[in-house]
């Protein structure tokens, strides 16, 4: 079959290793850059142009969309989903794992365990909104747009005080997570068509300041426990992606889910489990062209959680301002 990988350049290492698994099954395997592909709409028919040029047919696409490319990439994978490609991702469930504050909105409203997390615009009230994450020290994360997210850790009200000043003085939306200490382990899971299939543990290198966190974290292979499976295919599922890291602190067997990305990089995790990755997203690619049903179709059966509708005793009242 014909594969599309889009992603901005074939020598990205887990870029590479996709071509490399489809070829090794036979199949044809081209990489477009998405900055490359021109959309066409005119309210009947769409198409699809690569440096101006109509493209040739494919039968599955493999999204690998940057983050700083977020908008306008998601929309040609979305282009592709209109012509009825299968994809592996869809660009919706690309979208709503990037959007933290959503993400974290979806899991919660499914059961699935989170570090507590206040989300806010301003800093009034600080000393209550560290109160409901469980106190300092506390986790300030930074979602600028499309950009990659700066994650700190504030010890003190007063640093927490300053960090907020200069986060909310840039314009960011404001969240502040219960910053879950050394007890917990840091946990990703690769999901691949709705299963696990391999586990790390991220480990901060020795001399790194733990307030760098993730930055140039070492991986170790992880044999996984059954609660971390279960949750990261559930999450998986809820969020409706084909390929997914689910990133979870495990405290003590009970995993609490932080993060979802899309695109995980796939060479470091195979040179950590000695696993080929690759190419279980080939195969799933296969299964989508075969008919498999997508995993973002599940994610949208799944009944959202929403409060109980406003029944008579459920009204709020909202005092009138007297005039
Ligand atoms: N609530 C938390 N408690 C403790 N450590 C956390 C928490 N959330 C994130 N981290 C650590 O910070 C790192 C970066 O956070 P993450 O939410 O993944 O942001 P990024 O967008 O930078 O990947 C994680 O890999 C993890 O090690
Ligand atoms: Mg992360």
């Amino acid at each position: 079959m014909k594969i599309t990988v889009l992603s901005r350049s074939a020598s990205i290492s887990s870029t590479r290793r996709i071509v490399e698994a489809g070829r090794a099954r036979g199949h044809r395997v081209r990489v477009l850059n998405p900055l490359r592909v021109q959309m066409h709409l005119d309210g009947g028919s769409q198409a699809i142009l690569y440096d101006r040029k109509k493209l040739t047919p494919t039968d599955v696409v493999i999204p690998r969309i940057a983050l700083s490319i977020s908008t306008y990439g998601l929309a040609v994978v979305n282009q592709f989903g209109l012509a009825r490609v299968p994809l592996v991702n869809h660009a919706q469930a690309i979208a709503q794992s990037r959007n933290k504050m959503r993400a974290l909105q979806l899991l919660s409203a499914h059961g699935i365990d989170i570090p507590a997390t206040v989300m806010a615009r301003d800093a009034a009230h600080l000393k209550e909104m560290v109160g409901l994450v469980g106190g300092v020290p506390v986790l300030v994360k930074l979602l600028q747009g499309q950009e990659k997210h700066g994650v700190m850790v504030c010890e003190s009200l007063q640093s927490l005080e300053a960090a907020l000043e200069a986060v909310l003085g840039l314009g960011h939306n404001l969240v502040m997570q219960e910053y879950v200490r050394s007890t917990g382990q840091d946990v990703r899971v690769l999901v691949v068509g709705g299963e696990a299939i391999a586990g790390v543990l991220r480990k901060p290198r020795p001399g790194r300041l733990s307030h760098t966190l993730n930055r140039g974290a070492r991986l170790e292979a992880l044999a996984l426990s059954p609660s971390q499976r279960a949750t990261a295919e559930k999450v998986a599922r809820l969020v409706g992606l084909e390929v997914a890291a689910v990133d979870i602190l495990d405290v003590q067997g009970h995993p609490k889910v932080f993060e979802v990305n899309s695109s995980p990089a796939l060479l470091e995790m195979e040179a950590a489990t000695g696993m080929d990755l690759a190419t279980p997203i080939i195969l799933r690619a296969e299964a989508l062209v075969a008919g498999a049903a997508p995993v973002w179709s599940a994610a949208l059966e799944t009944p959202q959680a929403l409060p109980p509708p406003p029944g008579r005793k459920g009204v709020v009242k909202v005092n009138a301002p007297r005039s």
